[in-house]
């Protein structure tokens, strides 16, 4: 038997009805505030990543699912989604309409990790990205924006931290002087550590041994060494969260596997998950457009896990199911007429399915009530039609042709 690939998985009816409620929620909480849906392509030339997401990240280096198209130029699979609106972004050259320009996305991404609860190679997130402001405002409308998601869908046990990076000057300033202290410590460091310090000395406060962790509790850090202004942005942010009465908790050490962040980053952790606990993340990427060869342009966004939300959330409440009509039949000779009813039942706006199964007409019934189908009408030969109300178990003999207005004439339940 063939499965599907390992790390992925299937959405049945099931999962499928608890993430349209996600999406429901996602889009009336977001464009409320202004934001619209894009979409980019499952797959992107590789370059767009390797220099967007940056060479040194794990992302590049080992999780992407890259291949050639048959003109020899290397493509990958999309591992995130901040590079490719970024793209788009000024592909279509969006930086001449009002800014900000506010998008949100609810798409597959594929990362080549090792599968677990909660990590797979094919998975969904929920993102939104504000384009065109640098304004401290635009950081916070989006952590309180994720966390109305949040509450909307009943994510359980989150915890929020935060930080600034301040901009690339100040943080390879940093990195400097980082790895000299790295460096002046190196027994005490686990030897994965010691490897990356030149490729990646902030990876050091990500370590979980001991040594490691001991070394890092005095490390200097980059929140002490911001400018003024990218400490005023923090600032404001962190006023902003307040006034908004949301908790935060302050932490230079938090780290992140992209290297487009400037200033704000965070990241939303939940108890209700297990190791994989991050069920959110984002930030400020100001310099990334320009970076790909748009115009200067400040941004600031978040992704969320699907799965992970899901997971955190226990159960999403699944919307009710109802069928207006089910159309059964007396004897087979009138599969004729269930055909036509169902068509035009349909076509005056009822949620209408007949029966397919061959089942006997006790059989009909009750997969009708499984449907909760809200009135069966079975069909005779004669064009009568015996038309029954579930909730009430009234039933009434009509011709077939008054089935439609009769159900019309009913108020459906909301
Ligand atoms: P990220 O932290 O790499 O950020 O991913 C965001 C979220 O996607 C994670 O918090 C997690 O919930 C989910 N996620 C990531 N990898 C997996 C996986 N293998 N399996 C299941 N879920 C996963 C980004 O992707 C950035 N583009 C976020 C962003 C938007 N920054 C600015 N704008």
């Amino acid at each position: 038997m063939i499965q599907a690939p390992r790390g992925t998985f299937d959405v049945l009816p099931e999962e499928a009805a608890r993430r349209e409620v996600l999406e429901s929620e996602a889009r009336r909480i977001l464009e409320a505030a202004g934001f619209a849906r894009i979409e980019t392509p499952a797959f992107e030339y590789t370059e767009l990543f390797a220099r967007g997401v940056g060479e040194a990240t794990d992302i590049v280096q080992k999780e992407m699912y890259s291949f050639q198209d048959g003109a020899g130029r290397s493509l990958t699979l999309r591992p995130e989604g901040t590079a490719p609106v970024c793209r788009a972004y000024i592909e279509h050259g969006m930086h001449k309409l009002a800014q900000p320009v506010k998008l949100w996305y609810l798409s597959s991404f594929f990362r080549a990790e090792a599968p677990q609860r909660g990590r797979y190679r094919q998975f969904w997130q929920l993102g939104a990205e504000t384009i065109g402001s640098a304004e401290p405002e635009a950081d916070a409308e989006l952590i309180v924006l994720l966390a109305d998601v949040f509450a909307a869908l009943g994510v359980r046990g989150t915890r929020l931290r935060l930080t600034s990076l301040g901009t690339p000057e100040t943080r390879a300033d940093y990195r400097e002087e980082l790895k000299a202290y790295l460096r002046a410590h190196e027994q005490r460091l686990a030897p994965e550590v010691r490897q990356r310090i030149e490729l990646n000395p902030l990876r050091a406060f990500d370590a979980s041994d001991p040594g490691t962790r001991a070394v890092m509790a005095d490390a200097p850090k980059l929140l002490d060494r911001l400018d003024r202004d990218d400490a005023e942005h923090l600032e404001r942010v962190c006023a902003l969260l307040e006034e908004a009465g949301l908790r935060y908790e302050l932490d230079p050490t938090l780290v992140r596997g992209l290297d487009y962040y400037t200033r704000t980053l965070f990241e939303f952790t939940s108890d209700a998950l297990g190791a994989q606990s991050g069920v959110a993340g984002g930030g400020r990427y100001d310099r990334l457009i320009e970076q790909l060869e748009g115009p200067p342009t400040p941004a600031v966004g978040w992704a969320a896990g699907v799965e992970r939300m899901s997971l955190a959330a226990g159960e999403l409440p699944t919307p009710p199911r109802l069928l207006d009509l089910y159309v059964a039949v007396a004897k087979p000779a009138a599969a004729a007429h269930a055909f036509q009813l169902s068509h035009e039942a349909r076509r005056a706006g009822l949620r209408t399915q007949q029966e397919l199964g061959g089942r006997s007409l006790k059989g009909q019934l009750k997969q009708a009530d499984r449907l909760r189908a809200r009135f069966v009408a079975i069909l005779g030969e004669d064009g009568q039609a015996s038309l029954k109300e579930m909730d009430s178990g009234e039933q009434r003999e009509l011709a077939t042709t008054e089935v439609i207005p009769t159900i019309l004439r009913t108020s459906r339940p909301t």
